[in-house]
């Protein structure tokens, strides 16, 4: 079952989404070569408490950090540790807030000094496919539409989708119904309607779409060594079109769409 929220709900996770949008611009101001991932992990979390949030994921199901950093060819959930960035490198940081009561999600990846032309198509890729997912969240469009329009976005790009891993519902809990997969036929599964909020997150490859868990039991990578792109947003469907409620601008317009 998909959980509508009420305007009032909305209101309290865009706050959420507020605390997760600061949180991932501060990450971006300190993600450079030599940083570790831990130093990237207190800040973050220091600065979610400052704010009276709290980081969704630490203790999620036995997660041992406040954020998820997945360098190069790692997808998602990697756990912050001793390890440095270097000069050449991309890293999705993901961020949970929980504020009162509500999750806000979102994950941006971001290039670490000067990366290849490969690896900044492969970001602008996955960045161009979240926007056409985002698109999709319109009131009567499917919950598959927004699946079709990542896909054929990568698939455009030359990259590929991975299929093992998608979005979801959010909003009390961090994973509600329903699943959203980033591929897909369109027209099909639920019809959209006002006040349905959703985290959307492409994962893209460089290479081909199959992964691989680490014996940590969270971190998971692209069976290949190829590249891996995320980004991530939590998105309400309004009236009036897409609402993001992870990113500054709020409302779908024409500077996110150009
Ligand atoms: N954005 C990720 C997700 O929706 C973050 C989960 S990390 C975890 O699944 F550690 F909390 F699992
Ligand atoms: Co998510």
């Amino acid at each position: 079952m998909i959980i509508r929220k009420s305007a009032q709900e909305l209101e309290r996770m865009a706050e959420a989404g507020r605390v997760v949008v600061e949180t991932l611009a501060l990450i971006g101001d300190y993600v450079r070569p030599e940083v570790t991932t831990r130093e990237l992990d207190a800040l973050a979390e220091e600065f979610i408490r400052s704010l009276g949030g709290v980081p969704t994921f630490k203790g999620y199901r036995g997660y041992p950090a406040s954020i998820c950093v997945s360098p190069n060819a790692m997808i998602v959930h990697g756990i912050p540790g001793q390890q440095r960035l270097a000069d050449g490198d991309v890293l999705s940081v993901d961020v949970g807030v929980t504020l009162e009561g509500f999750v806000a999600d979102s994950a941006y990846t971001f290039p670490v000094g000067d990366i290849s032309d490969e690896a900044q198509q492969l970001l602008d890729a996955c960045q161009s496919a979240l926007t056409a997912g985002i698109e999709q969240c319109r009131v009567g469009r499917r919950l598959s539409d927004i699946s079709h329009a990542i896909q054929r976005v990568t698939e455009e790009n030359g990259f590929s989708v991975v299929r093992s891993l998608v979005g979801h519902g959010v909003g009390r809990s961090m994973h509600e119904d329903p699943q959203i997969p980033n591929f897909g036929e369109p027209g099909r599964g639920p019809v959209l309607a006002a006040g349905m909020v959703f985290a959307i997150e492409p994962m893209i490859n460089a290479g081909g779409p199959e992964i691989i868990l680490h014996d940590d039991e969270w971190s998971i990578s692209t069976e290949d060594g190829s590249l891996s792109a995320h980004f991530e947003h939590t998105v309400a469907i309004a009236e009036e079109g897409p609402r993001i409620l992870t990113a500054s601008e709020g409302l779908v317009g024409a500077s996110l769409l150009r």
